[in-house]
């Protein structure tokens, strides 16, 4: 990639700073950070913040752009790192590592809460109003009169709800003005509201499928069954018989749990990037199929994983993917084709990938330049579910 566009320059410090997935070569390649990531560390140096000693949390931080700024060998204060994203602790750790900068941070989880209290709270504004909702009254008890939080967006995704919700769950809340089409978010610690519990996971059920589904903040289609999802699940009656069945990219393990309830002596593995994607899958699969999940083995086949890329799977009869089109607020197919290439490598011979996606994505053409077939199961207006098989 052409270096000027991993460069990243701030008061903090100059970095070279990479996607994952690493940006393709073409004229405009994606960047690594937003100008949110800017305007935030540009106010950070002019209120000459953050001081020697103080407790950062920083929430969202897509590939590490505002981490690696801050992480200063000669800076005394520590850092904690909380997302819901396996790529952006990945992709945060790769660029300390690649601009030479001690990991000193604390990795905190989506599904855990951070520890302490913090002076000074960095937020990346997510594109899930509910993620948003969760991390601020998980936040309330971290919190004190003192602390400074400031969120950063881009204005075109940051809707009146979203400064409502800091009003809610913070206090009094003010705005920026805008640059290079960013803002940021100065929200008040007064804690004029009762420390609130977070409504989520959420419960549904499903009535069409007679599924009983818990979803955490952040997961795909939370509050009803995804049409793409819908129409994959129609056409279960030709899936083919598997002894293990992988689904990757798993959401709350519909499509996996549907599976197993058809073979159930097949062993299904639910694979997600997202680690409130994979805890809403293990608790549906448990209470889908009424089994123990204290049963060592059975957790063994929940893995937060980039793709397969963190997973031992290989020799694999049956792959399932409804892949992501875009990655946050980014379009592309960079991920589907990893996943792709990906699965190929952990497939039996013979074994199959069952691919749904909008008819315009083209994955046919991809599946054939990886497998050299690919039959179409279904289509309707709208999707079209392919199968390639490794041969
Ligand atoms: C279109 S949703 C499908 C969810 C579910 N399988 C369904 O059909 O309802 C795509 C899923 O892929 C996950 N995902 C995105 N990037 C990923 C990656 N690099 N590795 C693994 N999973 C990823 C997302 O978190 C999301 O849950």
């Amino acid at each position: 990639m052409d270096s000027s566009n991993s460069l990243f320059q701030s008061s903090f410090a100059e970095l070279s700073l990479q996607r994952i997935p690493r940006a393709k070569q073409q004229s405009n390649p994606l960047r690594a950070w937003d100008a949110a990531d800017e305007l935030l560390l540009k106010h950070l140096a002019e209120q000459q913040l953050p001081s020697n000693g103080q407790k950062l949390l920083i929430i969202n931080d897509s590939f590490g752009a505002l981490s690696c700024s801050l992480a200063d060998y000669r800076a005394d204060y520590c850092i904690s790192h909380w997302s819901d994203s396996l790529i952006s602790q990945l992709a945060c750790k790769e660029n300390l590592d690649g601009n030479h900068l001690e990991d000193r941070i604390d990795w905190v989880d989506s599904i855990s809460s951070p520890s302490g209290l913090f002076d000074l709270v960095l937020i990346k504004v997510p594109k899930s109003l509910a993620l948003l909702e969760h991390q601020l009254i998980t936040l309330q008890p971290h919190v004190t009169e003192k602390t400074l939080v400031i969120a950063g967006g881009m204005v075109k995704y940051l809707q009146k709800s979203y400064q409502q919700l800091f009003e809610q769950y913070l206090g009094n809340t003010t705005t920026s003005l805008a640059v290079k089409k960013a803002r940021l978010i100065f929200a008040g610690t007064e804690k004029t509201t009762q420390v609130a519990q977070s409504p989520y996971p959420q419960q549904n059920h499903y009535q069409e499928i007679d599924l009983h589904i818990s979803q955490h903040a952040n997961v795909f289609s939370r509050d009803k069954l995804d049409i793409g999802t819908r129409f994959m699940l129609q056409q279960y009656q030709q899936l083919p018989s598997a002894n293990s069945i992988v689904d990757l990219g798993c959401g709350n393990g519909i499509l996996g749990i549907m599976a197993k309830r058809l073979q159930p002596e097949a062993r299904v593995y639910f694979i997600d990037e997202s680690y409130m994607a994979v805890a809403s899958a293990q608790d549906n699969y448990f209470n889908a199929l009424n089994l123990d999940s204290q049963q060592e083995q059975d957790r063994q086949q929940f893995m937060v994983s980039h793709c397969l890329e963190q997973t031992p799977l290989t020799a694999i009869d049956l792959i399932l993917c409804n892949p992501p089109f875009h990655q946050s607020n980014t379009v592309g197919d960079q991920i589907a084709w990893q996943m792709f290439q990906q699965s190929f490598k952990a497939l039996n011979k013979q074994g199959r990938l069952w691919v749904i996606g909008n008819r315009h994505l083209d994955y046919h053409n991809k599946l054939k330049r990886l497998f050299a077939n690919c039959k179409t199961v279904a289509s309707n207006k709208k999707f079209v579910i392919l199968e390639a098989v490794k041969r």
